[in-house]
């Protein structure tokens, strides 16, 4: 049995990551000339994809990159283990050469080292640090210094990403931000990432003037995938498991999914099986159709909590959304018409949908992020 050919939900790379060419090439060119850099997109665009790319590419300039993940980070504490270990992943030396410096910033700090293998987190060795009582604020703020410490040392420069960043505001308001930035703005060897999906908390930390991470970098929003790109890269990915499409073909398949990343690949996915399913070379407009049937079926479960988790207001707006075909969701035409209320409580609801992942920004507009859900919507409705 062939491997289908098209992956979703996990990180791509390799021959499974299409284009992206030109967001390369800026990002590793910032990051090189060490300009701090916020991107931005909703979920499932593909950040974390593209700055793993990135991130070889600086290596392979001698640059030591650093990714920490601050999904997981649930605690300061296991903030503190998370940040520690991602920087002794980034394999700027020996491991006794990382704890060393660890300790040399925080002293009293009680170290485990996990190797390989055996730790909570994927992607190899585990640093657990336990504090003193009271201790853990003072300990991450000097931990802060551990990147700027490290490539002075090694004389090289380093790039440490923080993906998910806005988890940080969830841990206790503003604390973090404050004693983060008062740190990373004395590096000299060191640029910062910070990398999200929740464009409102992302906005209130950068781009509001009494926050302390105000403009702490260049703004990135990271788009969907351009049609003919994405268009390449479908056609080799079927070629390469022997099954031709043709271009109309593919512009029904991109039309379906507006060129979504995640949504694309998990279309193809499903019409990769249904191709071996019925032991076909080729692919028709109808088994497009069939194997977007089957991705709904399949998202049912999904779709339902999707639903179930919106009420009143938020529910209306989603409705509305995705039964209509009019553009412009604070038009007077389309309140009206879908009974939503006031300007500002339409903006309230959407900023809840938005925190969701059920909508997402268009320019001044808002549009529903999976178009397969829309049409769900539109048949129960
Ligand atoms: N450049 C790309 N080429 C092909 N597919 C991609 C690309 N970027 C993202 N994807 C698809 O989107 C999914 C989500 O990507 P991910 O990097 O996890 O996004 P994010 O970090 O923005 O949530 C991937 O599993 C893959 O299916
Ligand atoms: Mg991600």
């Amino acid at each position: 049995m062939k491997t289908n050919p098209f992956v979703f939900g996990t990180i791509v790379g390799d021959e499974n990551f299409a284009d992206r060419k030109n967001e390369l090439k800026e990002l590793t060119s910032d990051l090189s000339s060490r300009t701090n850099l916020i991107i931005f997109s909703p979920r499932r665009y593909g950040k974390t994809s593209l700055i793993f790319k990135v991130i070889e590419q600086l290596q392979k300039k001698g640059i030591i990159c650093a990714y920490v993940d601050l999904y997981p980070a649930a605690t300061k504490e296991k903030f503190a283990n998370i940040f520690a270990s991602s920087i002794a992943r980034a394999k700027a030396g020996k491991m006794d050469e990382i704890i060393h410096a660890i300790r040399d910033l925080i002293p009293p700090v009680k170290l485990t080292l996990r190797p390989e293998g055996t730790s909570e987190y994927e992607g190899g060795v585990e640093l657990e640090l336990s504090h003193g009582k009271n201790d853990v604020d003072s300990n991450l703020t000097k931990l802060y210094d551990l990147p700027e410490k490290i490539a002075k040392k090694k004389n090289k420069k380093m790039v440490v990403v923080f993906d998910e960043f806005q988890e940080i505001g969830k841990l206790d308001g503003t604390e973090i931000e404050n004693n983060l930035r008062s740190k990373i703005q004395r590096h000299k060897n060191v640029s910062y990432v910070f990398m999200g999906s929740q464009r409102h908390l992302l906005d209130q930390m950068f781009n509001d003037k009494n926050r302390a991470l105000y403009r702490a970098g260049k703004p990135f929003n990271l788009g969907r995938i351009p049609e003919e790109e994405f268009g390449t890269f479908i056609k080799e990915r079927f070629k390469a498991g022997g099954i031709n499409v043709s271009e109309e073909v593919i512009s029904k398949i991109l039309q379906l999914t507006q060129c979504h990343p995640y949504y694309t690949q998990q279309l193809c996915h499903e019409i990769w099986n249904y191709c071996m399913s019925q032991d076909s070379k080729s692919i028709e407009e109808r088994d497009v159709l069939k194997a977007k049937e089957q991705v709904m079926k399949n998202q049912n479960y999904a779709y339902t909590s999707m639903w179930d988790s919106t009420r009143g207001r938020h529910r209306a707006l989603l409705l509305a959304m995705a039964i209509s075909d009019e553009k412009g969701i604070f038009s007077s035409k389309f309140r009206e018409r879908h009974r939503l209320g006031a300007p500002s409580t339409v903006a309230r609801a959407a900023d809840a949908l938005e925190e969701k992942g059920l909508i997402e920004k268009d320019g001044n507009d808002y549009v529903v992020s999976d178009t397969f859900f829309q049409e769900w919507i539109r048949k129960i409705s």
